[in-house]
Formats: structure tokens, sequence, C-alpha cells
């Protein structure tokens, strides 16, 4: 391979030779960033250089100073060794594919340009866009292409990602999120080598709870939250996917992600197109932080529902009661809730079911019905017992699924998914079946449930919308038996389109993707939600984990986090209220909790927690994160903070991860504040009996960001009251 290493460009991480010197070039750019691309008529689309923005001399530098040698998106049957994005059989089962640039367009929109290269096989009618959408307000390029067919008959797809981006070698590292339920968005860093890295989901149904669908590249060795060029990738689909890095015998690591072909070949019909899902990326100088600061400034703009409004402080009745409703417990929880300076409850599961009461796991799905026994007065009562109380109403559904036990499965056994001739295999309870979402009349059935509620309660102002089994047995009653292989995809489509319904229609209403927990933390399901319960654990030290890889791609804004009992429920470790709250209060602050068996103490710290959220809330769900220090570091602390964006004002996060006597925690230095301003440092939900030392001073944020603050390692409480947690929350403001 004819591969020339340009040195004195150091921000650009790739930059190859280029063949043609008349060639076409496209400098794609957002702020700070620019995707390079050659796309010659009659020649290949080839991919020049991604990285720091370049400027019109910089870009003439990479014009004359080379050939470039990797297609854009590379495709199988020409070059058989090589992983590829596209294979295919064409109509009459040749596997090979050649593509020619016969066109570029670009369309300039207020938010972003658009370039779309169209290429065409050199012999068969099979046309690929190439799609990339550079955004102007945020570093952030997707990239998705449209496959289609106009063969003499149906062409099947084999492979079909999104897009591919090579990476130039050089100790690079691997960010990525693994974990299963309980214990989801747990970080794995670890240097790519020789062989391939496959990242894939095949449930069916949700996607983040064993792996997710988004990574980051460091290019400058071990991963750096502050510093060092890092490459961020997310593939925004909410169903199988698979992520390939191929590091090859080339200088380079190839990067792949697309919905997992696996079990899905895809028969493109005739005059078919087909689009995958978009893969955005986005390249940042100032580690991995930066990346996530691009993320979520896109995710809270342009891919979140609603990502410009504040979400409310909730209760949710889950872990407070579980399945025993009724109305009296209800009317409890709300009046607390509301004490407290909650903004919303939220009634959980165990609210429906007529011919099937729903007391356990094991029935009434599908069945939406209230039941009366436990509400006689219904969703109206619940919803006027909020306003009384002055605060939301919102409801727990599970719209894709339905138990053996229940009347809607009596009524459509052929709406589930199942394999033809055998026996369904259930999941939760031992009953519990996933409907077939590509069904159109299963679609509209899913549709209804929420326009039922929402018609005959219009007040509902929220909806958890749950998801707690994986498509297990493969097999649709809908799809033809040449097409059982769409299932997957179709499942999503159908999923989709149902989405698209209840937005056009309720595009205010709050929706959570929750999904067993953190199932559904991706960027494919966020158009349509508003928010994701990140997990089924509560527990705050192990959320600290949690949260903290969830952050890499997620906004604040978007991931739910409970203050719960104690002991917790998942791991049955007691950690004091102050730390609970702490934890909480660095994501999307609610309960999860009993209040009747708090104590008043409990309930003033939780009132008093409430209420300093609602002053930080802006700064914590639509301020800048800068992760400080990782708990994965195993140090015994971690810390991250969020910044204005006029860096006017900033939250502190310390908590102290392990407890040894004696030992030595790290300082932890400030990043984001504006050297030359002065803050006052306060600290929120204080337990201690005396301030601490810097209370009320102010500092520079020079000061802030390269001594920082000495945080003591306990608390100084009354002696019943000393344990082996420790934490701080601290908001600083500009003081002029
Ligand atoms: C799932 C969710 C929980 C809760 C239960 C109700 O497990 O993740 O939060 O809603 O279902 O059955």
């Amino acid at each position: 391979m004819n591969i020339f290493k340009l040195t004195n460009v150091s921000t650009a991480f790739f930059l190859l030779l280029c063949s043609n010197a008349n060639a076409q070039f496209y400098n794609l750019s957002t702020p700070g960033t620019s995707l390079v691309i050659e796309a010659p008529q009659n020649g290949e689309a080839k991919l020049i250089y991604y990285g720091t923005k370049l400027s019109e001399n910089e870009l003439n530098e990479i014009k004359s100073s080379g050939f470039n040698s990797f297609s854009a998106y590379p495709v199988y049957g020409m070059n058989c060794q090589s992983e590829t994005a596209l294979a295919v059989k064409h109509y009459d089962g040749n596997m090979s594919l050649q593509m020619e640039v016969i066109n570029v367009e670009k369309t300039n929109n207020e938010d972003y340009v658009q370039t779309t290269l169209t290429l065409k096989d050199k012999i068969y009618p099979l046309y690929v866009n190439i799609n990339y959408k550079a955004y102007n307000k945020v570093d952030m390029i997707e990239t998705w292409s449209e496959i289609t067919n106009k063969e003499k008959g149906t062409v099947t797809l084999n492979q079909f990602s999104s897009g591919y981006m090579p990476i130039r070698r050089g100790n690079v590292w691997l960010s990525s999120l693994y974990g299963s339920w309980a214990n989801e968005g747990r970080l794995c860093q670890e240097e790519l080598t020789p062989g391939m890295k496959i990242i894939k989901n095949k449930d069916g149904v949700r996607n983040s709870h064993t792996a997710h669908a988004e990574v980051m590249f460091s290019l400058d060795g071990k991963p750096q939250e502050n510093n060092g060029r890092t490459i961020g990738a997310a593939l925004c689909y909410g169903g199988n996917y698979k992520l390939r890095i191929d590091t090859d015998d080339s200088e380079y690591h190839h990067f792949f992600a697309g919905i997992n072909e696996e079990n899905s070949a895809y028969n493109l019909k005739k005059n078919e197109t087909f689009t995958t899902p978009v893969l955005a990326f986005t390249y940042s100088e100032e580690g991995l932080s930066g990346a996530s600061r691009n993320f979520h400034k896109w995710g809270r703009e342009y891919k979140l529902a609603n990502g410009n409004k504040e979400r409310k402080i909730l209760l949710n009745s889950w872990e407070g009661v579980y399945f025993d409703i009724n109305q009296q417990g209800m009317e409890q929880m709300i009046n607390d809730i509301s004490s407290m300076g909650g903004e919303l409850f939220v009634m959980d599961d165990g609210w429906f079911g007529n011919k099937y009461q729903r007391n356990t796991d094991n029935s009434s799905l599908g069945d939406w019905t209230v039941d009366k026994k436990k509400l006689p007065q219904g969703i109206e009562g619940l919803i006027k017992a909020s306003k009384k109380n002055n605060i939301d109403f919102g409801i727990w559904i599970e719209p894709e699924m339905t138990n053996t036990k229940s009347e809607l499965y009596e009524k459509h056994p052929e709406w589930i998914i199942k394999s033809p001739k055998r026996e369904a295999t259930t999941g939760r309870g031992g009953t519990q079946l996933v409907l077939d979402m590509g069904n159109p009349e299963v679609q509209d059935f899913v549709y209804e449930i929420v326009d039922k509620l929402m018609t005959e309660n219009p007040e509902i102002d929220y909806i958890k919308w749950d998801a707690n089994m994986g498509i297990i047995n493969h097999g649709s009653n809908y799809l033809t038996n040449d097409n059982q292989s769409h299932l997957y995809i179709e499942y999503h489509r159908g999923f989709e389109k149902v989405c698209q319904r209840i937005r056009n229609k309720y595009p205010e209403l709050t929706i959570q993707a929750c999904a067993s927990g953190g199932g559904r933390a991706n960027y494919g399901y966020l158009p349509y939600f508003d928010e994701f319960w990140v997990s089924d654990n509560t527990d705050a030290l192990q959320r600290i984990y949690m949260q903290w890889g969830t952050s890499y791609f997620f906004p604040a804004i978007a991931m739910a986090s409970h203050i719960s009992a104690t002991p917790n429920h998942q791991t049955f470790r007691t950690i004091p209220l102050k730390y609970r709250i702490d934890v909480a209060m660095s994501g999307r602050l609610g309960m999860e909790i009993q209040p009747k068996n708090m104590t008043q103490e409990e309930k003033e710290l939780c009132r008093k927690a409430i209420s300093e959220y609602k002053t930080i809330r802006p700064i914590v769900q639509f301020g800048d994160i800068y992760r400080l220090k990782s708990p994965y570091d195993k140090d015994g602390v971690a810390s991250l903070m969020y910044v204005s964006p006029e860096k006017d004002k900033a939250v502190f996060y310390w908590w102290k991860t392990e407890t040894f006597v004696n030992q030595h925690l790290p300082v932890i230095t400030m990043k984001g504040l504006n050297p030359e301003k002065r803050y006052m440092v306060k600290e929120l939900n204080r337990i201690d009996n005396e301030p601490l030392v810097f209370e009320g001073k102010t500092f520079t944020g020079k000061f802030l960001m390269s001594k920082g603050l000495e945080i003591p390692y306990t608390h100084k409480v009354d002696y019943h009251k000393l344990n082996d947690y420790a934490s701080r929350v601290l908001y600083i403001e500009e003081v002029k």
C-alpha cells in the first residue's frame, strides 16, 4: 500500500496520498472540525482527512500532498480480503461491487450542510447515496447511506453498514461501554491491537444493556478526560447493531458501524431503497470530556425529544410499592412528593388489567384498562389528586409486550413473535411475549394504547415506556416466508413509525425510555424519548460508575437518576441519604422510594436538596460536562462538574468511592471555568455542623483550575451520624 505519512499537520489523524490531481475535493466542516472527501467523477469516493478544522491553505497543502487510498464506503467483491461496509448478491447471483461517483450534491440548511455522493456500480444499476450532514453550530458530522436497487430483480444485502472511518495506527485506545442488567454503562478502555474488535447487540428489542453502540477513540495513547485528540462515534439505532474495528496489516484501524447483518440479510426489491441508520462522528482535542460535550450539545439540540426543556423532579412508585397499587397509596405518595417540592408523580407497574389482575409480572400486559378494584376513581382520580397538590401526573406502560395470561393474547395469539411451527419461548414472569411490531395491526394497537390514555386523560404529563423482553425466538406471522430475515429490521421500523405518530400528536408529552433499566440508551430512540432510565440499579455507589460511563455520550438531562431506599434494593448496601442525594443530583433528579418510611429529618434533607436542585438544574441539564477524576482510576474519589455556557455558574461533584483511615486522596482541580473570573463557592446539601473553610469565599477561575480546593475526607457531624461515606456538591457562581 502506498501511504505517505504527513507529519507536519499534527492534528490530522489520517491523511493519505491522492491519486488524481484533478480530483474534486469537498471540505465538510463544522465549527472546529473538517472531513475532507475526494469524489472524482467516475472514480472512487475517498476519505482524505478527518480532524481539526482546516483553513483554505491547509486544505491546499493536503490537496497537493499526495494520494488517497481508502474508499469512503468500502464494498465487497473486487478487494475481497478487506472488511467492507456493503456486500450484496445481485439479482443474477453476482457477488461483487465496484462503485463510481456519478454525482455530488450539497444542500444548505440553517443548521447544517448536507453533502450527498451518489455512487453507481460500474455494471449494475445499483445506486448508493452516501450522505454527510455537517452541523454548523456543533462539531458533529452524521453519515448514512441509501441503497437503491434498479436491477431486474431482488438484490440481497448481506452487509449494509452506515459508515466507515479509517483511523491512523499509533497507540490508539478505544473507550466503550459494556455491562448487563443492573450494571449498565460500565467503561472499558483498551489499546487497539491487531485483529478484530467487535461490539454488537442481538437483543432484537433493546440494545444497550450489555454493550453500547457508541465508542471513543483516543489517538494519543491512554485516554485522558481533558487532553488529547479524540474521535467519538455513535450509531443512532434502536435495534441490533454491530461495530467492527479491524486492525489489519495496513497502517490503519478500520472502523465500521451499522445494523447487525447476522440473520438479517435484506431482500431489496426492484426500485426499493434501503436507508441505513445514522452514524454520528465527533472530533475533539480536549479529550474524552471534550468529545462528550459535543455529543451532549448535539444530543440536546438535534436528537433528544424536548432537549431544550427543563425536566421535572419526580417520584416514581416502583421501588416504593412495587405492584401494590391502590388509590390511597398513590395519593399518599402524591402528597409526599409534593410536600418535598417535587413536581411530578409517576405511577409505575400494577395499575391495569381487567380479567387478569396485574399483581405480579406474569400477566395482563396488553390489557391497558384501569384496574377499578385498585383504583376506583381511575386515572382521573389520581390526576385530580395531583392537581390538588400542584404537581403533574405520569404513568407506566409496556406497550410492545403481552403475557400468555392476558385478554390480548387470547384475542390475538398471531400478534406475537414466535418461530413458526414451534412453541413460543416466554420471558419475564414465565409468560411474557414480544408483539410483532413489524405488523401494521400491532403498530396501530400500540399507537392506540398511548392515544387512548392521552385522549381520555389529556393531563397525563409523563409516560414511562418500558420494554422488559428481547426477541428470543425468531419468527413473524406477518412477514412472508421469504422475508423472515427482515424480522429485526421490521420490528424497529414498526416501532419508529409508532413513535413518530405519537410524537406528531403529542410533542410535549415527556416520555421515558426504560427497558429493564438502561436497555434503551441510544440516539436511535432519543428523538422520540425525553430521557432514559439509566439502570434498575439505584445504588448510589454503583451509579457513579454507570453514570460516568453513560455520560460519555448522553447529557445529564437524559439520565434519570433517583434517590432510593437504604439498604438498596439491588445491592443491599447501606448508603447515607446525603450521598444518595449527591449522586442523584448529578443527573435528572428524581426519587424512587416510599416517603412514608422516611423520617422527618430525611424528608427535610430531600426537601432542601430538591429546592437546591432547582437552582442548579439549568447548569446540570444544559451545561458543559468536565469529568475530572474517574471512579475507574480507583484513586478513592470520583469527581465531575458542569459549567454554564457563559462560564458564570458551575456545579462541582466530589464523591469518595472508598474509605480507609488516613488515606490520601488526590486534590481535584476544576476545569472549564474562566481563569479571569472570580467565583464564590457555596456547599449544597450541607449536613456538617460547621461550614467548609472555603464556604462563601471567592477564588479566581485560575486558582480553582490550577490549585483546586482541599475537600475534607469526612463530614463533621455528631458522633452517632458518622459513617464511611463522604460527598460534596459545590455551587460556584461568578461574583462581579
Ligand atoms: C422494569 C423497569 C422498572 C419497573 C418494572 C415494572 O423492570 O426497569 O423500573 O418499571 O419494570 O415492572
